[in-house]
């Protein structure tokens, strides 16, 4: 990721077609998990956080909540707030309540107009707050607006997005977040913790079918925006736990032998076969601190009630 002082990269929510073409063209099939935040993909998702099946945002704000005072003494007294992903900044507020000690505020996020939307609400809601949007897609280089405040850096990324990266994929990610925060910043970060598989496959599969929609919504985006050939209505939803692996999968079912066509591409799918879309990781807290190791000290671990959730505050070696 570049640091410098040049303004927010231009918008990067457009699907990229060699991509997807790529995805489909594996013996597994894939599509890429970040094009399912276009502005209905958002809502989408901020629904499927208001699920009572869902039970990570319910957890995670419990310990926001019950913890506040203990992790704005950890963050510090004068920082700017840099979060990657920012969706509704939801969780955040809890954090910008303690705005005397925020300097500025740096939402980062593919989706630019549910960002915009969400920024100018943010500084109608905190008048006096220093809201910095930046449309990105993160997990690429993106250039972060920096200024000479001296401000400590914190990344906050809730939500157990880490758990979206293969382990690999994670701590790449979490290396760059050193970078950019430097060696006297900090991590906030939320960690989904393994738990039985009847409470984890009931998160992905609500029985509303709202998670079944934000999978879909994937196929909508490819048939209005690449102009792809396809009936979303002949796949499914599904959304298994490997044990194995530790994660919890997405997947969309052919309902039948059919073919998707974009442009000249044609790409066969048999009865059964499945497009995997997404990955959400769930960790022991022994194997996030193995995740980490030699980049990050965990300072402080947080928990739920029911021991489902865990928010942690690291800072690099
Ligand atoms: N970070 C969220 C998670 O892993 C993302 C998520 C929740 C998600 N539900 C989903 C992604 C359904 C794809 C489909 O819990």
């Amino acid at each position: 990721m570049a640091l410098n002082n040049s303004a927010a990269a231009e918008p990067t929510t457009s699907i990229d077609r060699d991509e997807i073409v790529e995805g489909l063209t594996r013996p597994q099939k894939t599509l890429p998990s970040k094009y399912f935040y276009d502005h209905r993909g958002s809502e989408l998702f901020e629904r499927i956080c208001r699920l009572e099946e869902y039970y990570p945002t319910d957890c995670e704000m419990e310990i926001m909540r019950e913890n506040i005072s203990e992790i704005a003494d950890r963050l510090g007294t004068h920082i700017d707030l840099i979060e990657p992903g920012s969706g509704s900044s939801r969780k955040t507020r809890l954090l910008l309540d303690q705005i005397d000690r925020i300097n500025r505020y740096l939402p980062v996020d593919i989706s630019s107009e549910f960002l915009q939307r969400v920024a100018n609400e943010l500084k109608q809601e905190y008048p006096g707050l220093k809201v910095i949007p930046v449309t990105a897609d993160y997990t690429q280089p993106f250039e972060l607006p920096l200024d000479d405040s001296g401000a400590r850096r914190i990344v906050y990324y809730p939500g157990s997005t880490i758990g979206n990266f293969t382990p690999d994929k994670a701590r790449e990610f979490l290396k760059l977040l050193a970078e950019i925060i430097g060696r006297d910043g900090g991590v906030l970060i939320g960690v989904d913790l393994k738990k039985e598989r009847s409470v984890l496959e009931a998160a992905y599969n609500d029985s509303e079918g709202v998670t079944a929609q934000f999978n879909k919504n994937l196929l909508l985006r490819l048939r209005n925006e690449l102009k792809a050939d396809l009936d979303p209505e002949l796949f499914e939803h599904r959304a298994i736990y490997n044990s194995d692996e530790g994660r919890i999968e997405m997947h969309l079912v052919s309902r039948e032998q059919q073919t998707i066509r974009i442009g000249d591409d044609r790409f066969s799918l048999e009865k059964g076969e499945t497009i995997h879309t997404e990955n959400s990781y769930k960790y022991s807290p022994e194997q996030f601190e193995k995740l980490v190791s030699g980049l990050y000290d965990i300072k402080q671990v947080w928990r739920d009630s029911r021991n489902y959730f865990s928010v942690q505050y690291l800072e690099p070696v």
